[in-house]
């Protein structure tokens, strides 16, 4: 039996430095290439696709371990992006939303990924997630502290279902991830939706973050309709 199309796919965004230094470009360049890409993909799947949810991996909360001036430069391209968010009156269909652990960002860098959340809006045919200091991890140990405040302040009781842990993540109202894309040859999760993904099917090709365009969507897709999904049944 085939699948249809994916309602939730994941996206690491991998391979902007290899990208950079093909071209003899500085690293920062190929992060500036690889958000272009990211914009292209969501005005391309909105068209062309039934993709509801497309959550896109920016920033690990383990890429602080980079050296400074990456880390500062891929800052300043947020900052960036933020300030077109907020200016674009093009937007299209798509809602715009992010997660991970936003306690670590300025106030004024907050400010602004809420002002860009609350201009896209929602209940729209797309919601793209963007994932900023962003861990798997991370987010489930924050669903568990959540959880045990509620259960100490007797709001909930110790019964702990998995729901329980569902509704606490940092975006309830997305299904499980059916499909993770990971280009640039590297075939690992590094802490992306770890919780979500219990039972995605995975996509691995060599194409390089920055050079990746809505027919590799297409063939990422196709593949996934052909993939017999059991969730541990027969
Ligand atoms: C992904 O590209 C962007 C981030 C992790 C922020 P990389 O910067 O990891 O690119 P490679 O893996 O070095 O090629
Ligand atoms: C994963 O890429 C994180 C993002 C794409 C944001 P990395 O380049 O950080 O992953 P590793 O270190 O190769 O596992
Ligand atoms: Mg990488």
């Amino acid at each position: 039996m085939t699948t249809g199309c994916p309602a939730h796919v994941g996206v690491i965004m991998d391979g902007n430095g290899r990208w950079a230094e093909k071209h003899g470009l500085p690293r920062s360049a190929g992060h500036k290439k690889g958000a272009e890409a990211m914009e292209a993909l969501i005005k391309y799947a909105e068209k062309n696709t039934d993709i509801k949810y497309l959550t896109f991996y920016a920033f690990s909360t383990e890429n602080w371990s980079r050296p400074k001036d990456e880390v500062k430069s891929l800052m300043s391209l947020f900052d960036t992006y933020l300030d077109r968010l907020i200016a674009d009156k093009d937007r299209h269909d798509t809602a715009l939303r992010f997660i991970g652990d936003r306690s670590v960002f300025s106030e004024t860098i907050r400010d602004k990924m809420s002002r860009a959340e609350r201009k896209s809006g929602d209940d729209k045919k797309l919601t793209v997630f963007i994932a900023v200091n962003y861990g798997g991890r991370n987010e489930i140990a924050a669903a568990a502290k959540s959880l045990a405040a509620d259960v100490k302040s007797g709001k909930k009781t110790d019964e702990i279902t998995e729901k329980d842990i569902s509704d606490r993540l940092y975006a309830p109202e997305a299904p499980d991830a059916d499909l993770i894309i990971r280009p640039s040859g590297e075939k690992r999760l590094s802490n992306f939706l770890l919780w979500q993904s219990a039972y995605a099917e995975f996509w691995f090709d060599d194409v390089l973050w920055p050079d990746f365009k809505g027919s590799d969507l297409i063939r990422a897709v196709e593949e996934y309709k052909n993939r017999s999904r059991r969730f541990g049944g027969i």
